[in-house]
C-alpha cells in the first residue's frame, strides 16, 4: 500500500506535518512499517477541507485531529 501526504502550502496551511508525524507514529505503533510505503506530495490538484492523502490511487481529505479514525479505517482494515 502506497501513502502519500501532500506538503503543499494549502495542506501544510492545515496541518499536513501534523498528518504526517501523527502517521509515522502510528504506522510504527502496529509495526506496519515495512507494509507501507509512505511518502510526501506536492499539491495533488485537489485541495480539500482538510490535509489530502492519497492511499493507493484515492485521495481522501483528512484532518490531523480525526487522523486516528482515518488511520483506523482507511488504513489498518485494508492492509
Ligand atoms: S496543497 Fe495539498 S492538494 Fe493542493
Amino acid at each position: 500500500m502506497e501513502i502519500k501526504v501532500c506538503i503543499g502550502s494549502s495542506c501544510h496551511l492545515k496541518g499536513s506535518h501534523r498528518v504526517v508525524e501523527g502517521l509515522q507514529k502510528l504506522i510504527e505503533e502496529n509495526g506496519l512499517s515495512d507494509k507501507l510505503d509512505f511518502k510526501g506530495a506536492f499539491c495533488m490538484g485537489l485541495c480539500q477541507p482538510g490535509v489530502s492523502v492519497k492511499i493507493d490511487n484515492e485521495v481522501f481529505s483528512v484532518k490531523p485531529e480525526e487522523l486516528e479514525e482515518f488511520f483506523e479505517k482507511n488504513i489498518k482494515a485494508k492492509i
